[in-house]
């Protein structure tokens, strides 16, 4: 008898560690984090904590870039066309190659960019969810990695980054 009710209280302590530990990492776009843990992580690692000398953090930059209409042009980009060139994120430097993810359709990269904005970002400011239509709008214009690069310069100068 005894040995039940301690192993009862186990369990239920247990339950309750466990449901605490989920609950704080409540994922808005569970489609976006499955198309960020299949094709992003391998670089951005999960969570897109990234990797030192292969892929850069996403886990501040993109909150900021995404309250400003430069920025989240810059982050649609920076998915479909890919990005080449030497960047710096909190003064740590990477300089390799974004690949291009132009065949997604738009609502996967709407939804991925929620997920890294949304999810991954602790600060966004005051931005609103991307959308496909917005996304669509982006893909008017091909760019190259190098032209993406030198925008997000800008916007990063910009912001103050
Ligand atoms: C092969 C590795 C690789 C993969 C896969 C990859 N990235 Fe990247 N990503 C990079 C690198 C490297 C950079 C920085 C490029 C540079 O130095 O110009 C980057 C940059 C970015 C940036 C810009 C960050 C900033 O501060 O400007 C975003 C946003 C981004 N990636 C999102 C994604 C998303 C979303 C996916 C999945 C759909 C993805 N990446 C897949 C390597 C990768």
């Amino acid at each position: 008898m005894k040995t039940a009710t301690v192993l009862m209280t186990a369990l239920v302590v247990g339950a309750m560690v466990f449901a605490t530990g989920a609950s704080a990492q409540t994922v808005h776009y569970p489609g976006g984090k499955s198309t960020f843990d299949g094709k992003c992580a391998v670089c951005h690692q999960a969570g897109g904590k990234g990797m030192d000398g292969l892929a850069p953090p996403l886990v501040e930059y993109p909150g900021k870039y995404a309250s400003s209409s430069d920025g989240r042009a810059q982050l649609g980009h920076t998915v479909m066309y890919g990005m080449f060139g030497p960047i710096k994120v909190k003064e740590k430097s990477y300089n390799f190659k974004m690949p291009s993810f132009a065949s997604l359709s738009d609502e996967e990269i709407a939804d991925v960019l929620n997920y890294v904005v949304f999810d991954l970002n602790a600060q966004h400011g005051s931005a609103k969810p991307f959308d496909a239509s917005e996304v669509k709008a982006w893909r008017a214009g091909p760019l190259d990695q190098t032209a993406v690069h030198q925008r997000r310069e800008a916007v990063v100068k910009g912001l103050g980054l």
